[in-house]
């Protein structure tokens, strides 16, 4: 069988991988994206609940994790929300804002995933479905690719296969195992925006008013958020859990302040001179929804006593309880359900400019499987396309 040759080749048909093919080749380039999976950008498809929260305008850098906070700064300032915005324009797909600078489609995710492939398409580019890398070997002239449907060669070679994230969803380990072949060293992977788990009584305290919500002020390590919390059967999600999770160490404690910042002290004293014959479990199911009210009651987290018999040192404890109400999770629900995979290849080993490696000119590592994670919110697609466009550009300009 011959050997095919393209200019570039991406591995990896999600968000990444498509749209850097899309942008290498309206740059010249000859372009090929493969990927294992029977679609692309799967992902896309599943994201912001079938409507794709593809960007957050709010995008800095501030609202990413990685070893070197720096590392982004150069790709997300030369491709912005904006930017991709005008591109939706031009494939006349609209958008509203939901919440907090959070974009979604007014119609469905599918809209973003055919937008890629047109622009794809509109470049030459092609992609092959269904098709494993099985080796990766650098050439004298680039990379020699055994794929199931042949030997491929390309002078530059892009690694877009995301992370550990939802392996039902076919994500794996690849991007690790080829940047640790060219002699990068990868930081531990861990999953990232995922519901927290808990055991024992916790577990049967929140299973027994599962589905309830409410806005909080949540805290873990460095992270610190306003949004919603959820109890659920396996213990605590919702945006605010998620956004936190990303910040938790396992054995660590959150903090939870169940009044969103207000001054609860104020508020139960407040609650004692309007209501003093109520008791402060059904007070506070005037402020919380009712059936973690009750909870909090019996749980022993707040006395089940008539506010006219607190003193106010007894209120402004329970007050200082709630405001900071600290919980051991027992675990994350991991891979499994996790929007993002945290760590990944080092950034010390890739150029911020380009995404090109350190160790092997002509090898760039885009997306998920880089050490860079956006908050929840529209930023991880953010970063999708813009270390993919970096790398387009950097690629045709070679
Ligand atoms: P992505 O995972 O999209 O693509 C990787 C591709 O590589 C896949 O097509 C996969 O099949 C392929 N691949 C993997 N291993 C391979 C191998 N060995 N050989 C060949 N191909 C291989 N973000 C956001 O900003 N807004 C949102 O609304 C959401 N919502 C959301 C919901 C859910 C349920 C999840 C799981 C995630 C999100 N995210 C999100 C996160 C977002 O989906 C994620 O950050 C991007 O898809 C990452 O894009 P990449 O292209 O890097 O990887």
């Amino acid at each position: 069988m011959g050997v095919t040759h393209f200019d570039t080749i991406i591995i990896g048909a999600g968000a990444a991988g498509l749209f850097c093919g899309a942008q290498a080749g309206q740059r010249g380039q000859s372009v090929l994206v493969v990927d294992h999976a029977k679609k692309p950008a799967e992902k896309v498809r599943i994201s912001g609940g079938g409507r794709c929260n593809f960007t957050n305008i709010h995008t800095a850098p501030e609202n990413f994790l990685s070893q070197n906070p720096h590392f982004a700064k150069s790709a997300l300032a030369r491709y912005t929300p904006f930017d991709f915005m005008d591109l939706l324009t031009r494939h006349e797909i609209t958008w509203h804002e939901k919440t907090l600078g959070q974009l979604f489609c007014d119609g469905k995710s599918g809209q973003i995933i055919e937008m890629l492939l047109d622009e794809l398409q509109a470049g030459g580019g092609q992609h092959w479905l269904e098709t494993s890398v099985e080796r990766v070997a650098a050439t004298e002239a680039g990379f020699a690719l055994d794929t199931m449907r042949g030997a491929l060669t390309c002078d530059a070679l892009v690694i877009a296969t995301g992370g550990l994230s939802i392996p039902k969803m076919g994500a794996t380990g690849f991007a690790y195992d080829v940047a640790r072949q060219f002699g990068h060293e990868i930081i531990e992977t861990r999953a990232g925006l995922v519901p927290f788990t808990f055991s024992g009584e916790a577990l049967d305290d929140f299973l027994s008013i599962a589905g309830t919500a409410c806005d909080v002020r949540a805290a873990s390590g460095k992270g610190r958020f306003d949004e919603a919390m959820l109890f659920t059967h396996r213990g605590l999600s919702g945006p605010a859990m998620l956004q936190i999770s990303s910040y938790w160490a396992p054995g660590a404690e959150i903090e939870i302040d169940l009044f969103n910042g207000e001054d609860a002290d104020a508020l139960f004293k407040q609650m004692k001179a309007e209501r003093s014959r109520q008791t402060l479990p059904s007070a506070l199911e005037g402020v919380l929804p009712k059936r973690l009210a009750a909870l909090l009651g019996r749980r022993g987290d707040v006395p089940d006593t008539r506010l006219a018999d607190l003193s106010h040192v007894a209120l402004s404890d329970a007050a200082e309880h709630l405001s900071k109400w600290r919980l051991k999770p027992t675990g994350t629900e991991g891979y499994r359900t996790a929007e993002v995979t945290l760590g990944g290849v080092d950034t010390d080993g890739l150029s911020s400019r380009t995404m090109e490696s350190r160790h092997q000119p002509g090898l760039y590592f885009i997306g998920e499987c880089v050490d860079v994670t956006g908050w929840l919110g529209g930023y991880n697609f953010q970063w999708a396309w813009a270390s993919a466009h970096a790398a387009a550009e950097a690629i045709a300009a070679r």
